[in-house]
């Protein structure tokens, strides 16, 4: 059942159950109201009735024209009058109750000689219901007389069948309008939502870049809306990012496989010398090497993207891992005529993985010596500032141009200047780089401009034993 028509019932039936409720209250309030009038004019009556027999010395009346002369108010036509003597028969009656007798009850007649006042309703059939008061006269303790006033209740009756037949047509107007209302209001508000539904639906049949017109109120639609916006803004990015992903690494792997595939239908087309075989096995081996190492870096960076990657979480003396690299990349320098250095090298401790943080740091020196121009120098330091260690690798080479800082650190982003300078690299080394140092809670920050040289920095918290003791 739909959101709306549900909000609807349930307001409907909240407040068709307030209404009945309501109404039946004050139904029973107003017909016990009107009924205490009654009683009371009643009362009043009797009363006077009683006090004028006092005053007359408890004469009994002979006639019914001087009873009315002396009870004007029994002329009124809405009550009637009897005198009952204590063994309950009728001494006189006024005239307007003829047309049938009303008897004296015995619970009026019994209540009468204990003092007791009496009010009562009687029905007799094809006329509206009679209330009537008995109230004993006492001299000396002993019951004279009982007088009996008596209405009929036939203006009471009509005016709660009007009532009522006003709460029965009033209550389905009420509550048909409300429910019209709560519709509306039902329907108003839940429009955005099927606004949302219908880009959800969009978005499911594949365009991600559909996003929500934002209602301009900042309620619980406004903040739903911000995030469905914000959520299919970064599946939109991330699926972005895997069909780039995909398109690049199958091109990385094409590249060599189309190699090895021309290479190895050229030989095979005529038998040649086994040297020429020889050569093209070489060469194919090479490339099989290159494939080994993108597939063992994908594998890598996707079991680390699923946080399959073991890391230990050791005190790690990077001092003495700057060296061992400094050491290594000294050996790889002289081939390719490229001077490693040190620069100032601090202490430092940082909390981690000595495997990763040792790979990381070769990356980027492997980097600066790979882009650096032949006689080129790479400048390594380590520093410490407040909490942080600071770990520099500086070359003079090819440079970055600043607008591709943020890609160099995508998965096979490779500039065209780089391609330019060399064509051995994948472009998986600096996202390796920047996951490790993710893992370390550091990152990895670039200073560099076209033909001007870079410097990366990798920048790792200390390890806390170090920290209390600072
Ligand atoms: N020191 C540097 N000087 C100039 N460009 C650099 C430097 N380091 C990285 N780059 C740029 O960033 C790109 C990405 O570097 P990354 O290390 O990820 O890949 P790569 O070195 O090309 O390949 P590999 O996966 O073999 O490391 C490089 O292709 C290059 O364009
Ligand atoms: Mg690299």
């Amino acid at each position: 059942m739909p959101l709306r028509v549900r909000l609807t019932l349930w307001y409907g039936s909240a407040l068709a159950l307030v209404l009945i409720i309501f109404s039946v209250i004050l139904y029973a309030i107003t017909a016990r109201s009107l009924r205490d009038t009654v009683d009371e004019s009643l009362e009043e009556t009797a009363m006077t009735a009683v006090r004028s027999l006092e005053a007359r010395g408890f004469l009994p009346l002979i006639d019914e024209e001087e009873l009315l002369s002396q009870f004007p108010e029994l002329t009124r036509i809405d009550k009637f009058f009897q005198i009952f003597t204590p063994s309950g028969t009728i001494t006189i009656r006024s005239p307007n109750i003829k047309q049938h007798e009303v008897p004296l009850s015995r619970t009026a007649l019994e209540a009468s000689f204990t003092g007791q006042s009496t009010f009562e309703s009687a029905k007799y059939p094809k006329e509206p219901p009679l209330r009537l008061i008995s109230v004993p006269i006492m001299y000396r303790g002993n019951l004279l007389y009982i007088v009996q006033v008596g209405t009929s209740m036939e203006s009471v009756g009509e005016t709660l069948h009007r009532f009522l037949v006003l709460l029965v047509i009033a209550i389905p107007i009420a509550l048909a309008v409300s429910l019209a209302g709560g519709w509306f209001l039902a329907g108003r508000a839940l429009r955005p939502v099927d606004k949302i539904t219908l880009a959800a639906q969009r978005i499911a049949a594949g365009d991600l870049s559909q996003r929500l017109s934002m209602p301009p109120a900042h309620d619980e639609i406004g903040r739903l809306a911000a995030t469905f916006n914000n959520m299919i803004g970064r599946l939109d990015t991330s699926f972005r990012q895997i069909r780039q992903f995909t398109s690049d690494a199958s091109h990385e792997l094409r590249t060599p496989l189309t190699v090895m595939k021309g290479e190895t239908d050229l030989i095979l087309r005529r038998p040649r010398p086994i040297e020429d075989y020889k050569t093209v096995l070489e060469s194919n081996l090479e490339e099989i090497d290159r494939m080994t190492r993108i597939v063992d870096e994908l594998l890598f960076l996707s079991r680390a993207d699923m946080g399959e990657v073991k890391v230990e979480s050791l005190p790690v003396a990077l001092e003495a891992l700057v060296e061992d690299v400094h050491r290594q990349a000294t050996l790889l320098g002289h081939d390719r005529d490229i001077e490693v250095v040190l620069g100032t090298i601090m202490p430092v401790i940082v909390q981690g993985d000595d495997l990763r943080l040792r790979e990381l740091l070769l990356n980027l020196v492997e980097n600066a010596m790979k882009y650096s121009h032949p006689g080129g120098k790479v400048e390594i330091s380590l520093l410490k500032e407040g909490q942080e260690a600071r770990l520099s690798i500086t070359d003079h080479g090819i440079g970055i141009a600043p607008a591709d800082h943020k890609k160099i650190f995508h998965r096979f982003f490779r500039t065209d200047v780089a391609r330019a300078h060399t064509k051995k690299g994948t472009g998986l080394g600096l996202a390796i780089c920047s996951w490790i140092a993710d893992l370390h809670k550091g990152r990895v920050e670039v200073k560099s401009d076209l033909g001007q040289g870079s410097t990366f920095t990798v920048v790792l918290p200390l390890a806390p034993l170090q920290l209390s003791k600072v």
